[in-house]
C-alpha cells in the first residue's frame, strides 16, 4: 500500500494527455496537417487500422473533462498544445482560432482550481515542415522557436509550468531510427539529428517562454526505462550499456551536463549530426524541474551477429497489455538516478501508467484492479525515492482519459476513465475512484463512504 504519510501537503496530484491522442477534430477550425495524420493514413501503420481523428473529441467535450478532472481532486492537468492548429503551416501565420481553443481550456482549468502544466510537443509536428526535411534539420528547431513564442504570448500571463518536449528520445529514435512512429523513417543518422534538433530547439525554447511568462517553471519531459544486461557476460553488459547510451544517457548527459556521452559519440562515428560552438551550452541551458516518465525496464542481450543490441523478454513475466514488464523500482531507480548521478533538484514523476483488457461488465462499470495494483505499487516506490532524500514534487497518471496509443491505436487503454469510443461517453474506472480517495486522504479529508 502506498504510505500516505510520505506525500506533503504540497504534492502536486496530476494527469496527464497529449494532444494527437485525445483531441480529435482534425479538420476544425483551421488546424493544419500533422505527420501523424499522414502515418496514419498509410495503411499498416496503425494495429487496428485507426487514427487520431476523432480520438476521444476532448476537442469539444473539454468542459465535461474538467468536471471530470475537479471531481477526482486534481491539482495539475498536464495536456500538450497541437503546434498544427497554432501554426497550420509550421511557421508563418499564426491560426487565431487554434490558440482560442487552449486560451479557453486554460481558463476552465483555472476556474476549477487546477494547474495548466503545458507540454509545447507531444510529437505532432505540421506536416509541411516533415516536408520540408523534419526534425534532423536545424531550420525545425528555428521554428519551433517561433511555435513557442506564439503560445507563450499567448498564453504565458496565466500558465506557471510549461513543458517544452516529451520524450524527445522517443520522437528522434521511434520516429527517424526505427520506422514505428510519424515519419516512419529507418536512419540513425537522421535519429541522431532529429535529437539534436530536438533539444537545442528546447534549450532555446526555454528563455523565449522565460520572456513570455518570467515567473513561471519551464522544464523538459525525458522518459527512461532503466536498462539491464540478461547475463553477467561481457557482451550482454556492453549491449546494455549501449542501449542505456543511445535512449537515456545521450539526453540526460546533453541535458544535464552539457555534453554527449564520449562512449556513444565514439559508438555512432560518422552518423553523429553536425554540432556548432555553443549548442550543447543551449541544450544545458539549467531548468526549473524535470518531468520523468516510466513505465518499465528493459533486458537485452548482444546480437549474435554484433548488431544492435536484442530486447528480451521480462523475467518476471508479469506484463502490462502493452508487454511491459510490471516493474515497481524501476521508478524509484529512474528517480534516484536523475537526483544522484545528474544532479536535479526538482523532479516531476510525468508520466506512469498502465494498459490493461479493461472491460465494462454487466454492473456498467470497469473493476480495473490490475491498474490500481498497479498505480499502488509504483506510488509507493515514488515514496519510497522521497524517503531516501529524492526531490519530487509530484506525480501525473498517464493517463486520465483512455486514447489513441500511438501505432497501437485505440487498442490499449491506459485512462483512469474509460471512454467508449462509439458513443465518446465516459465512465470513471475503479482506478478513477481509488486516485480520487488516496489524492483526498494526502490532504487529510475523510470521503464519505
Ligand atoms: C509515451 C507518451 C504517451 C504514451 C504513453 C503510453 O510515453 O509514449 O508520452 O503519449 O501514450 O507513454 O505509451
Amino acid at each position: 500500500m502506498t504510505p500516505l504519510s510520505s506525500f506533503p501537503a504540497n504534492f502536486v496530484w496530476g494527469a496527464a494527455t497529449s494532444a494527437y491522442q485525445t483531441e480529435g477534430a482534425v479538420d476544425a477550425d483551421g488546424r493544419g496537417e500533422s505527420i501523424w495524420d499522414r502515418f496514419c493514413a498509410a495503411s499498416g501503420s496503425i494495429k487496428d487500422g485507426t487514427s487520431g481523428a476523432v480520438a476521444c473529441d476532448f476537442y469539444g467535450k473539454h468542459r465535461q473533462d474538467v468536471d471530470l478532472m475537479r471531481s477526482l481532486g486534481l491539482d495539475a492537468f498536464r495536456f500538450s498544445v497541437s503546434w498544427p492548429r497554432v501554426l497550420p503551416a509550421g511557421r508563418g501565420p499564426v491560426n487565431a482560432r487554434g490558440l482560442d481553443f487552449y486560451d479557453r481550456l486554460v481558463d476552465e482549468l483555472l476556474a476549477a482550481g487546477i494547474e495548466p502544466y503545458v507540454n509545447l510537443f507531444h510529437w505532432d509536428l505540421p506536416q509541411p515542415l516533415q516536408d520540408g526535411g523534419g526534425w534532423p534539420l536545424r531550420s525545425t528547431a528555428e521554428a519551433f522557436v517561433e511555435y513557442a513564442a506564439a503560445v507563450g504570448e499567448r498564453l504565458g500571463d496565466r500558465v506557471g509550468h510549461w513543458i517544452t518536449h516529451n520524450e524527445p528520445a522517443c520522437a528522434s529514435w521511434l520516429g527517424y531510427g526505427l520506422g514505428i512512429h510519424a515519419p516512419a523513417h529507418r536512419s540513425t543518422s537522421e535519429a541522431l539529428a532529429a535529437a539534436h534538433h530536438l533539444l537545442l530547439s528546447h534549450g532555446w525554447a526555454v528563455g523565449e517562454l522565460r520572456r513570455h511568462a518570467p515567473r513561471a517553471e519551464v522544464g523538459i519531459v525525458i522518459d527512461s526505462w532503466p536498462v539491464y544486461p540478461w547475463t553477467d557476460s561481457p557482451e550482454d553488459v556492453a549491449a546494455a550499456s549501449l542501449a542505456d547510451g543511445t535512449m537515456n544517457r545521450w539526453f540526460f548527459d546533453a541535458l544535464f551536463r552539457g555534453e554527449y556521452p564520449a562512449d556513444m559519440l565514439e559508438h555512432f562515428g560518422r552518423e553523429v549530426p553536425a554540432i556548432e560552438r555553443g549548442d550543447l551550452a543551449v541544450i544545458a541551458t539549467p531548468l526549473d524541474f524535470v518531468g520523468a516518465n516510466n513505465y518499465s525496464r528493459r533486458f537485452v542481450r548482444a546480437s549474435p551477429d554484433g548488431g544492435a543490441p536484442l530486447d528480451v523478454r521480462a523475467p518476471s513475466g508479469e506484463l502490462t497489455a502493452m508487454g511491459w514488464e510490471i516493474y515497481p523500482a524501476g521508478i524509484r531507480e529512474v528517480l534516484t538516478r536523475l537526483h544522484r548521478e545528474y544532479g536535479i533538484r526538482s523532479l516531476f514523476v510525468a508520466e506512469n501508467g498502465a494498459a490493461f483488457g479493461d472491460v465494462r461488465t454487466h454492473d456498467g462499470a470497469i473493476h480495473d484492479l490490475e491498474r490500481i495494483r498497479y498505480l499502488d505499487a509504483y506510488l509507493a516506490e515514488v515514496a519510497a525515492a522521497m524517503a531516501d532524500g529524492v526531490p519530487v514534487r509530484g506525480y501525473f497518471v498517464w493517463s486520465l482519459l483512455d486514447n489513441f496509443e500511438w501505432a497501437e491505436g485505440y487498442s490499449k487503454r491506459f485512462g483512469l476513465v474509460f471512454v467508449d469510443y462509439p458513443t465518446l461517453e465516459r465512465i470513471p474506472k475503479d482506478s478513477f475512484y481509488w486516485y480520487r480517495d488516496l489524492i483526498a486522504r494526502t490532504r487529510g479529508v475523510t470521503l464519505a463512504a
